[in-house]
């Protein structure tokens, strides 16, 4: 009896420790303050006079006021570059585009290019934390390289364990009119067509081989030729972008070719919620990378007429419904103490979108410029919200200056990695500044790149409240008069389309934040001493860029057949498999 209750309480202490090594095991998983989940929400072309919480008191967004009501706002939060690919960039790797590359002067679809593998990105620091990453939405960093599925510029590449979404970005033929189903009927008879014809042919030619029919080779070849015919038409019939750019994927497998862009978000949001109920019991970053408010603004029909600002405000009300979907799902599954939560825009509106009359692009409030235009404040200064209950102040509004490039080191902080330091990093870790341990920014310069042009830099002293805006050079807007670029519709970074200035141009954003009236020297006693500063620091800036190969070049952009991602069998390249998808309407 002796030895049979001594093994009783062996075993009973065996399984105890297991118990506590399992309990343990799961303390260690779960998100916690040392290692909260992350969510990064991106809105695409959005303008920070969009929003109620940065001023504005038409559109209704009420689910990112309450971010800003609960958390920090930012109220100079500037984009690393004004157009998307560039911006993205240095989102993700906490670096001024020009350090890799990845600096394109007007908005391509990045073929055969991409974001060097080499680079690291915050979701790549935070899977080495042992964090679950994903990215949801828009991805536009590259796809292809060599060939139509190599997928060597995919999400997971770069650190990402999960994937859906656009690996390239709307544009405007995205969404075309419904008619498109009827096309798409056609289209499909076509690829029916054309294999009857490639089966008939075969089997002729085998008959004629095998001397079953008399059919006269010419018949044969002609039938031959007919199907090749058909087959050039449809590509080119095709070449529209629909068919090749806006494609949706799961993973590495194209789930949409074309999409049905106005169910992409209703989709990319079942997703989100979905990755949140998997790994909610271990650490998790979601990058959710919104659609929205990109032209063509595809709304679902539930949202278009709700604004007062037709389709652009509708969407941006569905935007904000789809972020209150993102924040409930975070509540109900009891994460919101342990989630830090991001919002921003890549950059800011695009004034030259436009719907005959109506304006497509987002509104920048009270700055000057928007998408595309380099340095001028309407393109960089975005929106910048950060919430974490119980550990960032609430209703906070912090105007020191910070950037999108930040968002890198503080990842590497609020997970427990570190930054790469084989490289410079131009990003600051938010932390110290969001809960009042420091009371400046580290960013006294930051420079404003257009393409691989630095066009403009800004300079906030560390001893005074100005904000000192330098611009070297500017783009010339069209037509004269106007203050955007409506007659080519993007800006220029260089050559004829932009104006060198020499002396450089200087405002005080703090005093003149519209950058309307340019101070001189004999309207500001500071003025030789602020443009020299701000020389020298571009002149140090400028040492530290090693020269790499250029992502963007023309070269590397020209269209590329084999390298168009296809489901189905080139050229008939169609599919749906997400079937009858009802949306989360209101
Ligand atoms: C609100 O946003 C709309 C749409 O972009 C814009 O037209 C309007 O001027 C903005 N209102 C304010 C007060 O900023
Ligand atoms: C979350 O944090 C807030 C603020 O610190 C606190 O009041 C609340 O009780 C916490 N909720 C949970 C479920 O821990
Ligand atoms: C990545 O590789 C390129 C090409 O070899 C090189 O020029 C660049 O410096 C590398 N970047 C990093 C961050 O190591
Ligand atoms: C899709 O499903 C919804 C509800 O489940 C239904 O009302 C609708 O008719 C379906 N649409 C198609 C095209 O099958």
């Amino acid at each position: 009896p002796q030895s049979i209750s001594g093994r009783g309480r062996v075993s009973r202490l065996v399984s105890l420790s297991w118990m506590w090594f399992l309990l343990s095991v799961c303390q260690a998983q779960r998100a916690t303050d040392d290692k909260p989940n992350i969510v990064l929400i991106m809105a695409d072309d959005l303008g920070i006079g969009d929003l109620g919480c940065y001023g504005n008191d038409t559109i209704r967004t009420p689910n990112i006021d309450r971010l800003a009501a609960e958390g920090v706002k930012l109220s100079q939060h500037i984009s690393a570059a004004s157009l998307c690919t560039p911006s993205r960039t240095a989102f993700l790797t906490g670096r001024y585009p020009i350090r890799s590359g990845v600096c394109v002067p007007t908005p391509r679809l990045l073929v055969p290019a991409g974001l060097p593998l080499n680079e690291t990105t915050f979701a790549a620091v935070a899977k080495k934390q042992g964090y679950s990453t994903a990215l949801i939405g828009k991805w536009h960093q590259g796809l292809n390289s060599r060939y139509r599925s190599d997928h060597n510029h995919h999400p997971y590449n770069y650190g990402f364990d999960y994937f859906y979404g656009m690996p390239f970005s709307l544009f405007t033929p995205c969404w075309p009119d419904p008619s498109r189903d009827t096309e798409l009927a056609i289209s499909c008879r076509l690829w029916i067509c054309v294999q009857l014809l490639a089966v008939t042919a075969l089997t002729l030619t085998f008959g004629k081989l095998s001397c079953w029919f008399r059919v006269p080779w010419f018949v044969i070849l002609l039938m031959i030729l007919f199907t090749f015919l058909l087959c050039c038409v449809w590509y080119y019939s095709y070449t529209s972008g629909l068919y090749w750019d806006c494609i949706l994927m799961r993973e590495e497998e194209i789930t949409e070719q074309p999409m049905k862009a106005e169910r992409a978000g209703s989709i990319m949001m079942k997703e989100a919620v979905s990755f949140l109920e998997r790994h909610r019991e271990e650490p998790f970053l979601l990058f959710y990378s919104f659609l929205h408010v990109h032209v063509p603004c595809p709304t679902m029909e539930n949202f278009i007429g709700t604004s007062k600002h037709g389709l652009y405000g509708d969407n941006v009300q569905e935007m904000d419904f789809f972020v209150g979907k993102l924040l409930d799902a975070i509540d109900n599954l009891g994460l919101r103490n342990h989630t830090v939560i991001y919002f921003t825009s890549d950059h800011g509106g695009q004034l030259e979108s436009r719907l005959g009359h109506v304006q497509l692009g987002g509104w920048n409030g009270i700055y000057k410029g928007g998408k595309g235009m380099g340095g001028w404040e309407g393109g960089i200064h975005v929106p910048g919200l950060l919430r974490w209950p119980g550990k960032l102040p609430a209703g906070k509004v912090i105007e020191e200056p910070t950037s999108l490039m930040d968002i890198f080191p503080t990842v590497a902080a609020l997970t427990g990695g570190t930054v790469p330091q084989d490289r410079v990093i131009d990003g600051q870790n938010l932390m110290p500044l969001l809960q009042g341990a420091v009371q400046h920014s580290e960013h006294e310069f930051l420079f404003h790149y257009c393409g691989v042009y630095l066009h403009a830099a800004r300079w906030n002293p560390k001893d005074s409240q100005a904000v000192w805006k330098v611009h070297y050079v500017t783009p010339v807007f069209q037509p004269p008069g106007a203050q955007a670029c409506y007659e080519t519709k993007l800006c220029e970074c260089s050559g004829e389309g932009v104006r060198y200035h020499d002396p450089p141009l200087l405002f005080d954003l703090s005093r003149d934040p519209s950058e309307s009236t340019p101070l001189t020297g004999d309207t500001e006693p500071l003025y030789e001493l602020v443009i020299k500063t701000v020389a020298d620091a571009v002149q140090a800036h400028r040492k530290t860029i090693i020269p790499v190969q250029l992502q963007l070049g023309k070269e590397l952009n020209e269209d590329r057949v084999w390298l168009k991602p296809c489901c189905g069998v080139f050229p008939f390249c169609l599919c749906d498999k997400e079937g009858n998808t009802s949306n989360l309407g209101p």
